[in-house]
């Protein structure tokens, strides 16, 4: 994926990307925006605080991970790339193997659909996902 190797290139490249094809200026601003799309879509498994304690995760047949231990667990380095990949689960050496687990590049591209853009849909779902790696990087003890 050369498009996520390096993130600040990426962010640039999105925040252009945001601009250029009207994705709401507070989308593209809010540092909640993150925050906001895990509240969304994963803390009812995740829990509010990604310990895993979300109100769903009771229903499962796997218990849905721990997502404030992944530094610790990566030898103090947050595996940025690594969270992208099973995030989107379409892509990376971890797509997803669970069930259990929504695969949210799919999600994501049925709910944006196509743009009309010249780059379709895609850069759009990577902004959400971006957004939602910043804010899992941030939940981190
Ligand atoms: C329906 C419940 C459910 C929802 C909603 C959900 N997850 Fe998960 N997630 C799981 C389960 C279960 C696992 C463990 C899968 C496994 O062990 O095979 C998991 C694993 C993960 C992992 C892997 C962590 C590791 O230690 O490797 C990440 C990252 C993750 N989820 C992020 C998210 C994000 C971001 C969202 C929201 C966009 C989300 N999840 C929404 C159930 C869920």
């Amino acid at each position: 994926m050369a498009l996520v190797e390096n993130k600040r290139t990426l962010g640039a490249v999105l925040s252009a990307v945001a601009c250029a094809f009207a994705v709401s200026a507070a989308d593209a601003q809010d540092i909640d925006f993150g925050r906001q799309i895990y509240t969304e879509s994963c803390a009812a498994c995740h829990g509010a605080s990604g310990t895993g304690d979300g109100e769903f995760a009771n229903y499962l047949t796997i218990k849905p991970s721990d997502l404030t231990l992944l530094t610790k667990k990566n030898h103090g380095t947050f595996p940025y790339l690594d969270i992208f990949h099973i995030v989107d689960g379409r892509t990376g050496v971890r797509g997803h193997g669970s069930k259990d687990m929504p695969i949210w590049g799919t999600v994501f591209t049925r709910e944006i659909g196509e743009t009309g853009s010249p780059y379709g849909s895609e850069l759009r779902i990577r902004t959400k996902i971006v957004a939602l790696v910043d804010h899992i990087e941030s939940l981190q003890k």
